[in-house]
């Protein structure tokens, strides 16, 4: 299926269907025209009080991707450092906080390189976008109830679904990562953001070097419930 026939016969809910993570890319290039109708059109994005926190960097400087790509190693890294000690990664406690101490060494995980073909493509990658939130503008409605909050990003992720959503209907791929928010201090350095500016995503698009395929989810009896947490699973 070309790009163009690709785009034209998706409709909305099929689009939400085959939305895959794509994370290898063709060397079709993805110019800024393309770019423009794809943040055009993820602006509609809602997001608390319509505040709309976003700010997007197109980082096209390949030394400044080269660095991006350094820190997001790290976060790989410690990642993969959960997987291999059988744990889900950066999972909170079950009181809702991060466990401290951290329930592995994340150091000795982050210094031991873990191959990632996304990472290693990124200086090429067709286009690299980074997702910023002004923190001064989420409306964090869990905020100070003893847990980390799950409200405040979501004045934002909407719109990177959207970037996806938008590239899909381009006809091009993408996945959104947050490995990069593991080094955020020295990416404020590197790009020049200011404190109450925090990373929500990097988001890589692209033309997908294999098809979509079906995609795995958990089928709706399996998350939805009728009335309560112990109630049956809902059913039409
Ligand atoms: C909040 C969030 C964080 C994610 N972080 C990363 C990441 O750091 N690196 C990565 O390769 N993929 C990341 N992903 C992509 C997920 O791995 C992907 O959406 C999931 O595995 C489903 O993939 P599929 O749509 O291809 O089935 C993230 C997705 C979300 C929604």
């Amino acid at each position: 299926m070309t790009p163009e026939r690709d785009a034209a016969e998706v409709g909305v809910a099929e689009a939400m269907r085959t939305t895959a993570a794509t994370r290898e890319f063709t060397d079709r290039v993805v110019d800024a025209a393309t770019l423009q109708r794809i943040l055009d059109a993820a602006r509609f994005a809602p997001s608390g009080g319509n505040r709309q926190p976003w700010t997007v960097l197109v980082v096209e400087d390949r030394a400044l991707r080269a660095r991006i790509a350094e820190l997001a190693q790290a976060g790989w890294n410690e990642y993969v450092g959960y997987l291999g000690a059988g744990l889900v990664p950066f999972a909170v406690g079950e009181d809702g906080l991060w466990p401290d101490p951290p329930r592995i060494d994340l150091a000795a995980a982050a210094a031991a390189a873990a191959p990632s073909p996304l990472i290693d493509g990124l200086v090429d990658a067709p286009a690299l976008l980074l997702v910023l939130a002004d923190l001064t503008a989420l409306a964090v409605l869990d905020g100070g109830i003893g847990r980390h909050s799950i409200v405040g990003g979501g004045s934002v992720y909407p719109f990177v679904q959207n970037l996806l959503l938008a590239a899909r209907a381009e006809g091009l791929g993408g996945v959104m990562t947050t490995f990069l928010c593991r080094r955020e201090a020295e990416a404020r350095e590197v790009l020049g953001f200011p404190d109450h500016v925090g990373i929500a995503a990097m988001v890589v698009l692209g033309e997908p070097v294999k098809p979509v395929t079906r995609l795995r989810r958990r089928p709706v009896e399996a998350f939805a419930r009728l009335d309560r947490w112990d109630g049956e699973p809902f059913r039409a």
